[in-house]
């Protein structure tokens, strides 16, 4: 047993301000997300001991809400590369554009950054058995960390998630509760799943810990920019786990002294025009967003028709000064095959949704020359290989 130093203090509700002790298990309660609070103050480390450290993620284990080192779960995920793409940057009509490869983590998406946290979380809680709702890739991450820890782990899926995700699910032995529908059905099955068996949920937003581990992505472009930030980050966005994390990773830096409030980037939420609730709520400019019916997308894990972050989301976005921009699927398959093809990186769909929509911002004058322009491979392509090759 080992401290890992963090200056973890408390969680706080987003919404309401609440504040509640640390071991507080009672999630989800309805309309409520828990945010870890940090002591800034007591956090002694320097960007040296930052470059020092390697191995995973947990190298931020000081602004990361695990206190105990046998309760961290990990797989070597994070420290993903940061790929400068040059023709795809001339497409975009910028200077700079560097995709950050999440494709390379343990099961091959950002999904593990936040199943590492979280089922570190459940391990902290004394947790011995977890579920979720999931389009498909956070379903296989949880399962593989739940494997890893020895955690029982329920997982329901929506009947259309790839063969890929459903295979490797049930091969790390947790149950996989295939459901009829789209993701909404699958988080009516789950829900009505955990009231009746009291498991506990590491579905988005129902614990304080998973959009914690998805921060790291924001520190590592920090140190992997040369402690600088770009100008602009283009996010494809479901439920927004990993635009908060990145938008709290700023802000922790911001709070460290080791960034200015102006070099800020601008964080743009990417949506597939089959199903866009907060583009739709950022051009309409309301607080939230309202359901987006009949979603319709071949991109399922930004098909998320009903995100309740979004008020959170939604402020994000605009206080960073970033925007909203649709892209159709066949929009998003050409710009994954683009990465293919012009850089070598290997994205699925959902990122492609990322990328069409860098393109999108950058013809419609939203970027400048000189800007440098950071877009989220969250998944590799072998996830949707079919939908990206012509065989
Ligand atoms: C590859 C990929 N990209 C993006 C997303 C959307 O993630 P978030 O919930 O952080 O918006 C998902 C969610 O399933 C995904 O699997």
């Amino acid at each position: 047993m080992a401290d890992t130093n963090s200056a973890l203090t408390h969680f706080e509700d987003v919404f309401s301000g609440d504040t509640y002790e640390t071991d507080f298990t009672a999630f989800p309660v309805e309309d409520q997300i828990l945010d870890p609070q940090y002591d800034y103050d007591s956090v002694d480390i320097t960007r040296d001991d930052w470059e020092q450290r390697h191995g995973s993620m947990w190298k931020y284990r000081e602004l990361l809400p695990i206190t105990d080192t046998d309760n961290i779960v990990s797989l070597g995920e994070g420290e993903t590369p940061l790929i400068s793409a040059d023709r795809l940057a001339e497409r975009a009509g910028v200077d700079r554009l560097l995709l950050k490869d999440e494709g390379q983590n343990p099961t091959n998406t950002f999904k593990d950054r936040g199943a590492s946290a979280s089922i570190s979380g459940a391990v902290q809680q004394g947790i011995d058995e977890v579920a979720l709702a999931t389009a498909g890739n956070a379903g296989q991450a949880a399962s593989a960390y739940a494997a890893r820890a020895g955690l029982d782990c329920h997982v329901f899926m929506n009947h259309q998630a790839g063969d890929i995700q459903k295979q490797m699910t049930d091969a790390h032995g947790a149950q996989l509760h295939l459901v009829d529908g789209k993701l909404p059905e699958a988080g009516s099955a789950f829900m009505e799943d955990l009231e009746a068996n009291d498991r506990y949920s590491v579905a988005t937003f129902h614990t304080p810990f998973r959009h914690e581990g998805k921060k790291t992505m924001g520190f590592e472009l920090f140190e992997q920019l040369d402690w600088t930030t770009p100008d602009h980050v283009v996010y494809p966005t479901g439920g927004g786990v990993g635009l908060v994390g990145i938008w709290k990773a700023y802000q922790e830096l911001l709070e460290l002294g080791w960034l200015d409030e102006d070099a800020m980037p601008a964080l743009h939420v990417a949506q597939s025009s089959g199903n866009a609730p907060i583009v739709r709520a950022l051009d309409e400019k309301t607080d939230a967003h309202t359901v987006w019916e009949n979603p319709n997308s071949i991109a399922r894990g930004v098909e998320v028709p009903d995100p309740g972050a979004s008020p959170w989301l939604i402020d994000i976005v605009t206080e960073s000064g970033g925007t909203g921009v649709q892209v159709s699927d066949d929009t998003a398959i050409e710009a994954a095959r683009d990465s293919a093809r012009l850089a070598g990186v290997e994205v699925c769909v959902n990122p492609g949704v990322a990328l069409a929509g860098a393109m999108k911002l950058g013809a419609d004058g939203v970027f400048d020359e000189s800007d440098e322009v950071v877009v989220l491979n969250t998944g590799a392509g072998c996830k949707t290989a079919h939908h990206l090759s012509s065989l």
